[in-house]
C-alpha cells in the first residue's frame, strides 16, 4: 500500500443514524457505550483479546468502533465468511498503517524511496491467485522438509547455550532469533545481511499495526526506510545468483518467465513483509504456546510424557492462544454480514482470535484442551484463498522447539513476571518469557545421549489419530468363555472424557503399530471410568491375544478417542437393537440409553452359548423381557427375517455382529426406509486403493482458488494435504465423517460408510479419505 493511500479516521458511526447514542442495538448502529470505548491499544486488548471482546462474540458480534474507523468482527462464522469471499472483502488493506503517520514521518519515509506495495497478502485478485500458485511450490510439505535438519540444528544450539544456567529469557535468548534466522534462510538471504535485516524487522510491525506515538514516529519512519533500502540492496544481490536456495531467488526465477505475474514492485515489498510475516508471526506463537503451555503444568507435564501429543497442542495453542489476533480487509461492495448492513468502503477489523473462542463453533471454548478434535480449525492463519502459505513451516518450527524442550528441559516453569506486549492491534506475543528451573535435575546429567534423540516431525495439519491418553486398568474381570472386561481410569483420578452410546477408544496392544478398536460398554454417566469387553480371537490379528495375555490391574494404557460412528438418534419413536457375540458392547450402551430416555427398545442377543455370551445377566436384570436372548446350543437362533419382515414406522435397527450377520441385515432390511439399519463397523478397506483400476481427476477448490489433480495412486485427503490445504481427519477409512468437505458441482463416486442414499444422492458432500470423482472434475467449498 502506498504511503499517500491512508484511512482516514472517522469520529463517528459512517452510517447516518444521528448523533452517538448510548443504546446498545444488535446491529452496532448507532453506536453502542462499548463499542464507543473499544480500543485495541488499550492493554486489556494487549493482554487478552478474545477477553476483551467477549461481550461483542456474545451479545453485538458487529459493531463499528469510532475509535480505529472500523467494523469489528467477532465471531466465528462471520469471520470465515468475509475470508471466503475475497472480491466482496478486498485484503487490499491488509498491510495499511492502522494509525496514520503524521507529516514529518511520511516525509521521511519519502526520502527514503519507500513504497511498500502490494504482496500476496493484500493483492487483489486477478492478479493475487496467478502469484500465489507461481509462488507456491517451496511451501508444500514435500519441499519444506528440506528445513527441518536447520530448525533442529539451530534449537539444539540455542538450548546448550542457556541449559546450564537454571533460567532463560526465551524470547531474547531463543525465540527471536531462531525463526528470523529460519524465515531468513527460507526467503534465501545472504549470510552477511542477516544480522542488519534482524534489527530492522520490528520497526515494520510497529509502523504498520502499532500506534507510534507522534515522537517515536519519526524514528520508526527511519527506520522503516532504511529497512525499505536494505531489502532493495539484498534483492539486487540475489538477483546476481538466482540460482540459489531460497523462496526469493524462486520467485526471481519467475519473474523471467512470467513478469506480469512476479513483478519487481512485488519482489521489493515482499523482501520486506516476507520477513515479518515468517519471523514475528512464529516467534510470537511459541512464545504464546509456551507460556499457555507453561501456565498448564500438568498439560506440560503430559506433553512431556507423550511427544506424539506436540503436534495437536500447537494448534490448540494456535487457537487459544495465537500469534495473529485480528487482520483487515475493506468491503468493496454494499454487502451484509450476519445481518448486519456494510457499505461499500467500510473497514473491517476481523478478530480472529475471538472466532478462535466462539463457543458455536468450540464447545467449552474457553477450556485449553491439547486433544480438541477441531483445534485446528482456528482461524489464526486466516482461511481461503489468501490463507498463510508459511503455515507448516511455522508448525514445523513449533513442534520442533515444544519437542526440545519438553525432552530437555521437562522440569522448566515459569518464572514470577508481568507480560508485556508490542501494542497493536495484529501480532501478539509476550516480549520476554522468563523460566527457570534446577540445572540439577537436567536430564541430559544422566543421559547425554538425550540431547541428540531423533524425533520425526509431522508436516501439516495434525491427524486425530496420533492423540493418545493414558489410563489405568482398574479392574480386569471375566465375563463370559474367552471374554474380559476392563475398567480403565485417569492416572490422576480425573474424569475421562464423556462419550455417548456406540463410541469406542482404539486401545494400543503394546506398541502404537498395534492399535485395535473397543466399544464402550459402561455407563456414560460413570465420568470417571471406560469400560471395554475383549473377547480372545486366537485367530486375530494380535489385539485381544496380547490384551488376554498381558493386562493387569494397575497397567498403563495408552487409548485414543472416545469417538462415536455409531450414534443413537435419540428422538426415535423406537429401536430396535440387535447385537451377535462380542457386538453386544456397543449396543448395551445404547440399550441402556434408549431405557434411561424411556424409548420403545427391544435388545436381541445372539450368540454360540450363554456361557459365550458376557453380560447376559446383567442385561436381562436391567431390560427385563425387552431383552430376547438367542443361543445357538439351546436352539433359539434369531430369525431376522421374520424379525425385520415388515418395515416399523419411525423405527431404526442399529446392529453390531459377525460381518455374516450384518449382511444378512442389509438383505432383511431391503424394504425398509433408508438410513433405518445403522450398522457398527469396525475395519474397513473403503480407504485402500487399487491404482491400477483408479483414475486421476481434478479438483476445483473454490475458497482457496486452486485447481489440483488427484494421482491414481492418492486419495484425494492425501492430495489436498499435498497442496497445503487442511482438512480434519480421524479414521481416514470411511467410517467417521469427520474428512467431510461441501462439494459444489461434479459427481462423485462415494465409497463411505457414513453417508444415507439419499445424503450420496444429493451429491453435496464427500468424505475426502476414501470417494473420488466419478468422472471429469469435482468442484469443493475449500
Ligand atoms: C498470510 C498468519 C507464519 C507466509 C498470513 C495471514 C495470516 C498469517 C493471518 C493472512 C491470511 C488471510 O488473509 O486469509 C501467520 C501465523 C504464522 C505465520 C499466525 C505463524 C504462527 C508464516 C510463515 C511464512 C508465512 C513462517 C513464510 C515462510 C505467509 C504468506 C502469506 C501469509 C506468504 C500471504 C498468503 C496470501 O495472501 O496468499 N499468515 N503466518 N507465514 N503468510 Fe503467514
Ligand atoms: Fe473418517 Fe474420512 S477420516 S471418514
Amino acid at each position: 500500500m502506498s504511503d499517500t493511500a491512508m484511512p482516514s479516521r472517522t469520529s463517528g458511526c459512517p452510517v447516518a443514524h444521528g448523533a452517538l447514542s448510548a443504546e446498545r442495538t444488535p446491529t452496532g448502529c448507532p453506536v453502542s457505550q462499548r463499542a464507543a470505548e473499544f480500543d485495541p491499544f488499550e492493554d486489556g486488548y494487549q493482554q487478552d483479546p478474545p477477553e476483551y471482546v467477549r461481550w461483542a462474540r456474545e451479545q453485538e458480534p458487529i459493531f463499528y468502533s469510532p475509535k480505529l474507523g472500523y467494523w469489528v468482527i467477532t465471531r466465528y462464522d462471520d469471520i470465515k465468511a468475509v475470508f471466503r469471499d475475497n472480491l466482496t472483502f478486498s485484503p487490499s488493506n491488509a498491510l495499511e498503517k492502522i494509525t496514520p503517520t503524521g507529516e514529518e514521518a511520511n516525509a521521511v519515509l519519502a526520502s527514503y524511496g519507500f513504497a511498500l506495495n502490494r504482496t500476496l497478502v493484500n493483492e487483489d485478485e486477478p492478479a493475487h491467485m496467478p502469484r500465489r500458485r507461481a509462488l507456491m511450490d517451496p511451501f508444500t510439505p514435500e519441499a519444506l522438509k528440506h528445513h527441518e535438519p536447520l530448525v533442529r540444528e539451530l534449537a539444539r544450539s540455542y538450548v546448550d547455550r542457556f541449559i546450564d544456567d537454571g533460567r532463560a529469557d526465551l524470547v531474547d535468548q531463543m525465540l527471536w532469533e531462531i525463526p528470523l534466522t529460519v524465515a531468513l534462510h527460507f526467503l534465501g538471504v545472504p549470510e552477511e545481511d542477516m544480522d542488519t535485516l534482524r534489527k530492522y524487522s520490528i520497526a515494520h510491525t510497529v509502523n504498520t499495526w502499532g500506534r507510534p506515538k507522534p515522537e517515536e514516529q519519526v524514528a520508526v519512519a527511519h527506520a522503516v526506510g532504511n529497512f525499505w533500502q536494505y531489502a532493495g540492496k539484498v534483492l539486487d544481490k540475489m538477483r546476481q545468483d538466482p540460482d540459489a536456495p531460497g523462496w526469493m531467488q524462486y520467485g526471481i526465477r519467475k519473474q523471467m518467465q512470467h513478469p506480469e505475474v512476479v513483478t519487481d514492485s512485488y519482489l521489493h515489498s515482499m523482501m520486506m513483509a516476507g520477513i515479518v510475516a515468517a519471523h514475528e508471526t512464529t516467534a510470537n506463537a511459541t512464545a504464546n504456546a509456551v507460556k499457555l503451555l507453561l501456565q498448564h503444568p500438568q498439560v506440560w507435564q503430559e506433553l512431556c510424557d507423550d511427544p506424539g501429543l506436540i503436534p495437536n497442542a500447537v494448534e490448540e495453542c494456535l487457537r487459544h492462544n495465537g500469534s495473529v489476533a485480528a487482520w483487515r480487509r475493506l468491503v468493496t461492495k454494499d454487502t451484509q454480514v450476519g445481518g448486519v448492513d456494510l457499505p461499500a468502503g467500510s473497514r473491517l477489523l476481523i478478530v480472529t482470535s475471538s472466532a478462535n473462542h466462539d463457543e458455536g463453533h468450540f464447545a467449552d471454548a474457553d477450556l485449553f484442551d491439547i486433544r480438541r478434535d477441531n483445534a485446528s480449525d482456528h482461524l489464526t492463519f486466516g482461511y481461503g484463498s489468501h490463507q498463510c502459505m508459511g503455515k507448516n513451516l511455522a508448525r514445523m518450527e513449533m513442534q520442533i522447539f515444544l519437542e526440545e524442550f519438553t525432552r530437555r528441559l521437562p522440569h522448566m516453569r515459569l518464572s514470577e513476571q508481568r507480560f508485556s506486549y508490542v501494542p497493536n492491534t495484529s501480532f501478539r506475543g509476550p516480549e520476554h518469557l522468563w523460566v527457570e528451573w534446577d540445572p540439577r535435575a537436567n536430564p541430559e546429567r544422566a543421559d547425554a545421549g538425550l540431547r541428540d534423540v531423533q524425533v520425526p516431525v509431522r508436516i501439516g495439519e495434525p491427524s486425530a489419530h496420533a492423540i493418545a491418553r493414558p489410563v489405568v486398568v482398574e479392574r480386569v474381570t471375566p465375563v463370559a468363555d474367552g471374554i474380559v472386561r476392563l475398567r480403565l481410569v485417569s492416572p490422576d483420578g480425573k474424569p475421562l472424557p464423556r462419550w455417548t452410546p456406540g463410541s469406542h477408544i482404539d486401545v494400543e496392544c503394546g506398541t502404537p503399530e498395534l492399535s485395535r478398536q473397543y466399544s464402550l460398554c459402561g455407563d456414560p454417566d460413570e465420568a470417571h471410568a471406560l469400560e471395554i469387553a475383549v473377547l480372545h480371537e486366537p485367530e486375530g490379528r494380535g489385539g485381544s491375544a496380547w490384551v488376554h495375555g498381558n493386562v493387569k490391574v494397575g497397567d498403563r494404557l495408552r487409548i485414543r478417542g472416545p469417538r462415536n460412528h455409531f450414534r443413537l438418534d435419540e428422538s426415535l419413536a423406537k429401536a430396535i437393537f440387535i447385537a451377535g457375540g462380542i457386538g453386544i458392547t456397543p449396543v448395551s450402551a445404547m440399550a441402556r440409553r434408549a431405557k434411561a430416555l424411556g424409548m420403545d427398545y427391544e435388545l436381541h442377543y445372539s450368540g454360540r452359548s450363554r456361557a459365550s455370551m458376557a453380560f447376559v445377566d446383567e442385561l436381562a436384570a436391567l431390560h427385563g423381557g425387552r431383552l430376547h436372548v438367542h443361543a445357538a446350543d439351546e436352539g433359539r437362533r434369531n430369525d431376522l427375517r421374520a424379525l425385520l419382515a415388515a418395515p416399523v414406522p419411525g423405527a431404526q435397527v442399529y446392529a453390531c455382529g459377525p460381518l455374516r450377520m450384518l449382511e444378512a441385515l442389509e438383505d432383511c432390511c431391503a424394504a425398509w426406509p433408508e438410513g433405518a439399519l445403522r450398522v457398527e463397523h469396525f475395519e474397513s478397506t473403503l480407504a485402500t486403493l487399487d491404482p491400477s483400476k483408479e483414475h486421476a481427476f481434478e479438483v476445483e477448490l473454490k475458497d482457496s482458488g486452486l485447481v489440483i489433480t488427484v494421482p491414481p495412486d492418492q486419495t484425494l485427503l492425501t492430495a489436498l494435504r499435498a497442496a497445503n490445504v487442511d482438512v480434519q481427519s480421524d479414521c481416514e477409512e470411511g467410517l467417521c465423517g469427520s474428512c467431510e468437505v461441501r462439494v459444489l458441482a461434479g459427481k462423485v463416486d462415494h465409497r463411505d460408510v457414513v453417508l444415507t442414499r439419499s445424503e450420496r444422492d444429493a451429491n453435496t458432500k464427500m468424505m475426502a479419505c476414501c470417494s473420488r470423482a466419478c468422472e471429469g472434475r469435482l468442484v469443493l467449498e475449500l
